[in-house]
């Protein structure tokens, strides 16, 4: 027999998002497996609005949530095929990420250890296909099961019908529509194959290589490396609340890029194709003097500009809320705008009052 799910009716979730951010939700559900997820369909009028919440670590909350609020915590990890050279396992959504990656690394099974240490569940990572130090989780998923909720049905994806691009997919382009409640990996046993190309973390990783006398980097050096950079640039959202990179890097004309060159030598920007050049926004933001800048509370991180975090403390009478973000990232984008004739677009997920993904890059909360 099923388990009952749990309710919570109203439910703070300001706990439950990275930005902190204030939210009153009507009605929360957590769920701990499929079946659950279908008596609630089963019971619910088809146009009830559902939104779907993970780990809260990209998203930016209204200060009433009306719609449904559904929690997928599934727990566990099933191997599916284990050969000499590699394994395929199958993980439930809720599944801590970073947790996960430990896991598999300290198994022996590598290809995800570029993507420690970034918050959040499973099951929100293939959405906007987490990607980090050169790796994208693509690299390593097989498969995705989804329900899509607006018809009630079950989906199985292969790699391909996931659509995946950088910081993209289907579950991002039908935000809202679809309940991840599992991932499948293929991950391989080779300690020698690394990717350890990435910026300073070639320095890291071979820093800890030769510390331990060893001739190669392996794949826990790697992970290590990347541990101690993002601990070093990126703030720990229990310390200091925050959703990781705020704003993608902006894809722009090369040509564009050249005459930008001229004004800025030190610009810094990766080659896309001959007509386009991916720029990184953090230099863009902390060039045009906006590190540690921003509208109090939300303020850019004085270690990394492309990252808003926010400053008011628990115990402040008014929390940060929706709009205080919006002040914010206005802010910048016209800035940077005026400096670079460059309009960045927002990474975390804009939540209406109604559980609707806002795909709006200017909103501002009315
Ligand atoms: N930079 C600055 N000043 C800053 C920040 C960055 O000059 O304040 C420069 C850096 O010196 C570097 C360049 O900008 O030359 C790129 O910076 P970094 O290597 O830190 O990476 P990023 O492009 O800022 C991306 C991801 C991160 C991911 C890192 C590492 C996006 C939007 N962000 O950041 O992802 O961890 O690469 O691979 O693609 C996240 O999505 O939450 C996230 C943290």
């Amino acid at each position: 027999m099923t388990a009952s799910y749990l309710l919570q009716s109203p439910a703070d979730l300001s706990a439950l998002n990275t930005m902190a951010l204030a939210c009153q939700a009507e009605q929360v559900i957590t769920l701990s497996d499929e079946a659950q997820l279908e008596q609630i369909l089963n019971a619910k009028h088809q146009h009830e609005p559902l939104f779907v919440l993970s780990g809260g670590s990209n998203v930016l909350l209204p200060p009433t949530l009306t719609a449904t609020v559904l929690r997928p915590l599934l727990r566990g990890i099933t191997v599916l095929d284990d050969r000499d050279d590699s394994i395929h396992i199958e993980v439930m959504a809720g599944e801590n990420w970073h947790d996960l990656v430990l896991y598999t690394v300290n198994n022996g099974w590598y290809g995800l250890e570029n993507l420690a240490l970034i918050p959040g569940l499973t099951g929100a990572a293939p959405v906007q296909n987490i990607g980090a130090y050169g790796v994208q989780l693509d690299d390593c998923v097989t498969h995705v099961r989804a329900c899509h909720l607006p018809t009630q049905t079950w989906h199985d994806f292969d790699k391909a019908a996931c659509q995946f691009g950088y910081r993209d997919s289907i579950f991002k382009q039908q935000a809202g529509e679809w309940l991840i409640t599992r991932v499948g990996f293929a991950l391989h046993k080779d300690p020698t194959r690394v990717q350890a190309g990435y910026g300073d973390l070639q320095a890291q990783a071979l820093q800890l290589a030769n510390d331990a006398a060893r001739q190669h980097i392996n794949p826990v050096d790697v992970m290590q490396a990347i541990i101690a950079i993002r601990q070093s640039k990126l703030p720990d959202p229990k310390v200091l609340p925050n959703c990781g990179s705020f704003f993608k890097n902006p894809v722009i004309e090369t040509a564009h890029f050249h005459s930008l060159q001229t004004q800025f030598p030190q610009i810094v920007g990766y080659k896309v194709d001959e007509q386009q050049t991916k720029v990184a926004a953090g230099w863009l933001i902390d060039h045009a003097g906006l590190k540690g800048g921003g509208i109090a509370p939300i303020l850019s991180h004085e270690q990394q500009a492309l990252v808003l975090t926010n400053h008011s403390a628990k115990n402040d009478p008014i929390q940060a809320c929706q709009q205080d973000v919006a002040a914010t990232q206005h802010f910048i984008q016209q800035q940077i705008l005026a400096k670079y004739n460059i309009m960045l677009e927002r990474e975390p997920v804009w939540i209406d009052r109604d559980g609707q993904i806002n795909m709006s890059n200017t909103t501002l909360a009315s």
